[in-house]
């Protein structure tokens, strides 16, 4: 099952287009960089149920803790790589939205469009503005919409990364459908409504992360997430996952508070459970997504200077 995602017929219309891309963003950007490359996954894949599709699965994923973490790696210095689906949010664009055009923009007495010095939406709009063009040489951003789009890029850029060893972080933020539809099982067209009720089989999507951690790309630092909606059984998995794909931290989180507070999961060397609870405070003005970041980067330098 695993090769069979991999078939010709899964292929993104732009794959080709986008691996030379990223080629290209790693040999003249971050080729020899001291800093770290990190391969950033955020959003929620969909599950078409037609070939020609209409209609199709999705998640509640929006993309903030992809996007906002990207915008952290950036300002700490690191490369990046996003792999986002479309239409989720994006670094730094996240911010604007139509609120702003009134509060932050004036019209002149030459009739230019100027930002406004007198607003705090305006100063925002500016400083935002400047980050996003200070860091953007360092961003390369690939976009998936279904599941089998996302994996194939997923290994893709995965091939690229591992000869950059422990210089590369996976930081795997994507909420990634659980099940699909083999291509053989779909319907061609639309398919067509009636009285009956409509049966449809689901799949499991074959799991790659054992592939990523241990052969794509196995002298990475791996960092997975783990959402849950009964936080009794949070833990457990994440323990589960980190025994099944070796990977070097799970971050869990569940569905209810997961904008406020994550666990970070990890073995130390002599393998006993290590949680650490990562959170905001009430008054804290920091963002959930600039704490995990930093915890994080300390984290793999630690590891790094133990390798
Ligand atoms: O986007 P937001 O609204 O900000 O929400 C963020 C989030 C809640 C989606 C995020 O913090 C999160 O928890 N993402 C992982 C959700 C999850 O439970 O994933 P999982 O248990 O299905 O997968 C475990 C890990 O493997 C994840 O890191 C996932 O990205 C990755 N995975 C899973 C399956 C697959 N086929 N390929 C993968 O890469």
């Amino acid at each position: 099952m695993s090769d069979d995602i991999f078939r010709d017929a899964y292929k993104p219309a732009e794959y080709n287009s986008n691996i030379s891309k990223a080629k290209v963003y790693l040999t003249t950007c971050a080729i020899n960089c001291d800093s770290p490359i990190v391969l950033v996954t955020s959003g929620g894949t969909t599950v078409p149920l037609e070939c020609n599709t209409v209609r199709f699965i999705d998640n509640f994923s929006t993309g903030k803790r992809g996007s906002a973490s990207t915008e952290y790696f950036l300002r700490r210095n690191c490369y990046v790589i996003l792999l986002h689906r479309s239409g989720s949010l994006r670094p730094f664009f996240r911010h604007f939205d139509a609120n702003m055009v009134d509060e932050a923009f004036s019209v002149d007495e030459r009739d230019d469009l100027v930002v406004r010095k007198d607003s705090e939406l305006g100063k925002n709009f500016r400083s935002i503005y400047d980050a996003y063009h200070k860091f953007r040489n360092k961003l390369l951003m690939i976009e998936f919409e279904t599941c089998s789009e996302y994996l194939w890029y997923l290994r893709g850029i995965a091939n690229l990364l591992t000869s950059y060893k422990s210089n590369a972080i996976y930081y795997m933020a994507a909420a990634v459908s659980d099940y699909y539809i083999p291509r053989d099982a779909m319907s061609e067209h639309k398919i067509q409504s009636s009285d009956a009720a409509l049966d449809i089989k689901l799949f499991p999507v074959p799991k790659m992360l054992g592939h990523l951690c241990n052969t794509w790309s196995p002298e990475a630092f791996s960092v997975t997430f783990k959402l849950e909606t009964d936080s009794t059984i949070l833990i457990s998995k994440a323990e589960r996952s980190l025994q099944r794909y070796k990977q070097n931290l799970v971050i869990g989180n569940t569905l209810s508070d997961r904008r406020v507070r994550v666990t970070f999961i990890s073995h130390s060397k002599d393998n006993v459970l290590k949680e650490r609870l990562c959170e905001t405070k009430g008054s804290d003005k920091s963002e959930l997504e600039e704490l995990i970041v930093d915890e994080l980067l300390s984290s793999y330098r630690l590891w790094l200077s133990s390798e």
